[in-house]
């Protein structure tokens, strides 16, 4: 394992409950429904693709211009960057500095492979942003999750083959973009959403090099 790609939202920090109240408030505006189970649907989807699954949910996907719904997305944004703008090192979930510092020690690269145009603030905010080599740039990417193509860039970023990576994911998107870059899939949260994964944990405090170095290794068998 040459080379660990993160997802940011739900696995470096709980920001996906952000993400969700602030699509949830705009969906009641817009007269739909965003409730918890939906909202999975929406975990590591882009803001614009997010918005689209929301107004096609609603039944008006084309009720709204483009430059209307690129609108609707700053409205949201601007709600999501209210409800981050307190955040501290103090909402790093657990597990997850003491990983980082097994992977600094052990040498092994780290890149954030996010769909968050807003990664490197929270990074910032978390001030965790010096143990990354690189951040994919979530507005280079040309199909987000799950498609492939942010995973194939971290990897390249890392300069290391997928097949010598470790992806991290707390989405199903994400899981589903993790192996179609072929690279192995560490996923925290439901097994049931995340069972394209290699390996599942029920929590972040669980993540350690061991445990990411061991899922590589059995994908190798
Ligand atoms: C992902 C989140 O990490 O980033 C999604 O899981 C979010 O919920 C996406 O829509 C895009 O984030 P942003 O910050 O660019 O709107
Ligand atoms: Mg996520």
């Amino acid at each position: 394992m040459k080379a660990v790609l993160f997802d940011l939202d739900g696995v470096i920090t709980d920001t996906a409950k952000f993400h969700f109240l602030a699509w949830r408030d705009l969906g009641s505006e817009l007269g739909i429904e965003v409730d918890e189970a939906f909202n999975e649907e929406l975990k590591g989807v882009s803001r614009i693709d997010s918005l689209e699954r929301i107004l096609a949910q609603g039944g008006v996907a084309d009720k709204y211009s483009s430059a209307e719904k690129d609108e609707l997305c700053v409205k949201k944004n601007a709600h999501y960057l209210e409800l981050i703008k307190e955040m501290t090192p103090a909402d790093i979930l657990p597990g997850i500095i003491p990983l980082l510092e097994e992977l600094k020690a052990a040498g092994i690269k780290m890149i954030v492979t996010s769909a968050s145009k807003n990664a490197p603030g929270i990074l910032d905010l978390l001030q965790v942003r010096a143990y990354f080599n690189g951040i994919v740039d979530a507005a280079t990417v040309k199909a987000g999750k799950p498609a492939p193509d942010i995973f194939l860039a971290g990897a390249q970023l890392a300069g290391a083959d997928p097949a010598d990576c470790v992806g991290v994911e707390d989405a199903a998107s994400g899981v589903e973009a993790i192996k179609a870059a072929g690279i192995v899939a560490v996923a925290v949260g439901d097994e049931q959403v995340l069972a394209l994964a290699d390996r599942v944990l029920s929590s972040t405090a669980d993540l350690s090099l061991a445990v990411l170095q061991e899922a590589w290794e059995n994908s190798k068998k």
